[in-house]
């Protein structure tokens, strides 16, 4: 068949590697999904295809969140790590390996990097000004510094570029800078950093962005941001105290998160090569598996990415490769941002939905099937409409595709109290050409995958899916139940086109495919079987494939989103959006019910309030910091201004939740929460705990 590559490609494909502070939500899904389409759909066109992943693990946020948890930094990465892959598994994303950025094979593979870029004479130590949060003891990360914007003013914006204007500049360049974690103006001091100089690779760079590899959007952007003059010199290293690797030469110093999150990619290829070993192999087998990856030309390495990211995979990342002689991506296909209801997701509004909390209402075939109807190869933002959906969904699936195996393989399956005759008709019949088209449709769909423009291949199957139902809307097998031969005839022929139609849709939907195996007694697992219809051979039981799209579940969803973000701090700020002075909602007088489990996992504790101050741009909030005995102080906002004058707060005993996820805030971030009661505004109570409770005991 034309389908058929004349030559197996090998093919490497990776996602973006998740960080692991946090999990994963339906805007990290579009690239999951994304990339898990493509790979299923090299596999089923019979490509050699290994899929890789991995969680990032390094980097300030990481460092911080163990800091405020207290916890060890292996901890949080080891639990995040099982909740992305379940996320992922229950949505089919089907990684042949995920690994994590924390690992030896990383390590040394950065270190290969490493000494090939040293050896090529590309670094320099500079000393430099980075501001430094004196309370925090520790410099401040791009994303943990936020002013106003030196190049448009708009305030607000993070130290490494502005959302408003997309300007792209140092942190000390921000006005009137702020420190996130703790609120307080960041001072300037020196520190020596090692930089690469990237300008050394401008012209095999201005080559490569050409090369094909990207899409021309990207091509151009490249070309008009970057590439239109020398290239900045990256600033590779962190001082201590930062969680990552120490740079092997220069103690002290460690390589930062973006200088090791790509080799991740590597990294986790490499302990995929091993988990292929029989066990009895020399290490250097492993090794000579993954320089087959990765330092040979042959195989093709494509990276999918959203686009906040692009400058680190098309500019940093291919000099880094090029410099150490490892493989070159083939392509880089960038994705745009996903929207929520033609809006930005906003955990006010319940559309910065969790994968767990949608898997608790809806199912993750929708979503594949959703976000593959609006996926093209350019880099366009995406938009999950809720109306859009569920009218993709409920018309599409169900109602081109589902319906055609209803309404047919009752009558022919065995063992159905329904069936007339059985099975498939001996020999394909006359359908008036209906399957041959779809055949013929092969090729286009083929290519519109293989290009990433899915939107057009749902297109191009949704097509076959309408000529399909209107054959079987005319030919009402219901009403020919007393001709079995006709009916035979009819149902083989809309079985058929089913089968068809899932063959094309099964790197979206690969559980249909799989129920499409049982009810048809046969195995689908290449792209050219849709090229040949299937007769002669028993059906089975028809069971349900897929339901309608209920109305109210993504209403539910959305607020089930909502409820995790006051569930956790009624007293917070919502981190984004307008409604950041909202602080204390009324709460439902009967809440939900807890298990015993649920409550102990709060961790409500003594404390003792050791400075209060009024955030002064806040119209309800005051700024505590909370003893909990010993060296423990935690950093809270609480909105309680119009109850308390903060003077007469300091030196008194409250309750707080201790163990919050910290959040960050427009002021800062906070890390717990005092415990009060009240309808809000003058009307809150703070508890107060009888003299003689010592900051730090736990409440029972
Ligand atoms: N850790 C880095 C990537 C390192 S790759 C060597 C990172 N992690 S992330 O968790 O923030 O994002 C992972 C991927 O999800 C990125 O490609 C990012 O663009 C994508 N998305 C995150 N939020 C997104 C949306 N709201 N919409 C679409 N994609 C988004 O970046
Ligand atoms: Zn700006």
């Amino acid at each position: 068949m034309v389908q058929c590559p004349a030559m197996t490609r090998k093919i490497l494909v990776t996602s973006a590697l998740p960080y692991a502070n946090g999990h994963i939500h339906l805007g990290h899904l579009v690239e999951y999904i994304q990339t898990d389409i493509w790979v299923r759909f090299q596999k089923l066109i019979g490509n050699d295809c290994l899929f890789i992943c991995a969680d990032d693990t390094h980097g300030t946020a990481i460092m911080i969140r163990a800091k405020t948890e207290g916890k060890k930094e292996e901890d949080i990465i080891a639990s995040m790590h099982s909740a992305h892959l379940a996320d992922f598994t229950n949505f089919d994303i089907q990684f042949d390996h995920y690994g994590s950025t924390n690992c030896p094979e990383n390590k040394a593979l950065c270190g290969e990097i490493w000494t090939a870029i040293r050896k090529a004479g590309l670094v320099e130590e500079k000393e430099i000004e980075q501001l430094y949060d004196t309370e925090a003891k520790t410099f401040l990360a791009d994303r943990f510094v936020k002013g106003i914007c030196p190049k448009c003013r708009k305030s607000g914006q993070y130290g490494d570029n502005c959302e408003s204007c997309g300007a792209h500049y140092e942190p000390t360049e921000l006005i009137e800078p702020v420190s996130t974690l703790t609120g307080t103006v960041p001072v300037i001091q020196k520190a020596k950093h090692l930089f690469v100089n990237i300008d050394a690779e401008h012209a095999f760079l201005d080559q490569w962005v050409h090369s094909g590899a990207l899409q021309s959007e990207i091509e151009n952007y490249l070309a008009g941001q970057f590439l239109g003059e020398p290239l900045h010199p990256w600033d590779i290293s962190r001082p201590a105290p930062y969680f990552g690797f120490e740079i092997p030469d220069s103690p002290g110093n460690y390589w930062y998160v973006w200088f090791d999150a790509p080799t991740g990619y590597m990294a986790a290829t490499w302990e995929w090569c091993r988990k292929q070993a029989d066990g009895t192999s020399p290490l250097n087998s492993d090794r000579q598996r993954f320089d087959d990856w990765w330092r040979n030309p042959q195989p093709e390495i494509h990276h999918f990415i959203g686009k906040d990211i692009t400058y680190f995979h098309t500019l940093f990342w291919p000099a880094m490769l090029k410099v150490s002689g490892f493989t070159l991506p083939k392509k880089v296909h960038i994705h745009g941002f996903l929207t929520v209801n033609g809006e930005k997701m906003s955990k006010s509004r319940g559309t910065f939905i969790l994968a767990s909390t949608y898997l608790k209402h809806l199912d993750p075939a929708y979503l594949r099937y959703y976000y593959a109807s609006k996926l093209s190869n350019k880099v366009d933002d995406i938009d999950l409409s809720f109306e859009e959906f569920e009218s993709k969904v409920n018309a599409d699936l169900v109602g081109n595709v589902v319906n055609l195996a209803s309404r047919t393989a009752k009558f022919v399956a065995q063992g159905q109290g329904a069936a007339v005759c059985s099975g498939l008709a001996a020999h394909y019949p006359e359908d008036g050409g209906l399957f041959a088209q779809a055949a013929a449709a092969g090729k286009e769909i083929a290519d519109a995958y293989e290009t990433g423009d899915y939107s057009k291949a749902m297109r191009l199957i949704m097509e076959c899916g309408r000529r399909a139902s209107k054959f079987i809307e005319e030919s009402a097998p219901w009403a020919v139940k007393d001709n079995p031969v006709k009916l035979q005839n009819i149902c083989t022929i809309g079985l058929n086109l089913f089968r068809q139609m899932v063959i094309y849709l099964s790197p979206v939907l690969p559980k249909l495919k799989m129920q499409t195996e049982e009810l048809l007694n046969c195995k689908l697992d290449h792209w050219n079987d849709a090229a040949e219809p299937l007769s002669g051979t028993p059906v089975n039981t028809y069971k349900h494939l897929m339901t309608r799209i209920d109305k109210t579940a993504a209403e539910k969803m959305m607020t089930d989103s909502k409820q995790n973000e006051t569930g956790t701090g009624g007293m917070h700020l919502p981190s984004t959006g307008k409604d950041t002075d909202e602080c204390l909602k009324a709460e439902p007088l009967v809440e939900q019910k807890i298990s015993i489990d649920d409550f102990t996992k709060v961790d409500l504790r003594i404390a003792r309030i050791i400075e209060a101050s009024e955030v002064k741009e806040a119209k309800k909030l005051l700024r505590l910091k909370l003893s909990l005995g010993g060296d423990t102080v935690l950093n809270v906002f609480a909105g309680i201004k119009a109850a308390y004058e903060p003077e007469k707060l300091v030196g008194r005993l409250v309750v707080c939740v201790a163990n919050l996820e910290p959040r960050q805030m427009k002021f800062g971030l906070s890390e717990g929460m005092v415990v009060a009661a009240g309808s809000g505004g003058p009307e809150v109570f703070l508890l107060a705990p009888d003299d003689g409770a010592k900051p730090g005991m736990r409440l029972h």
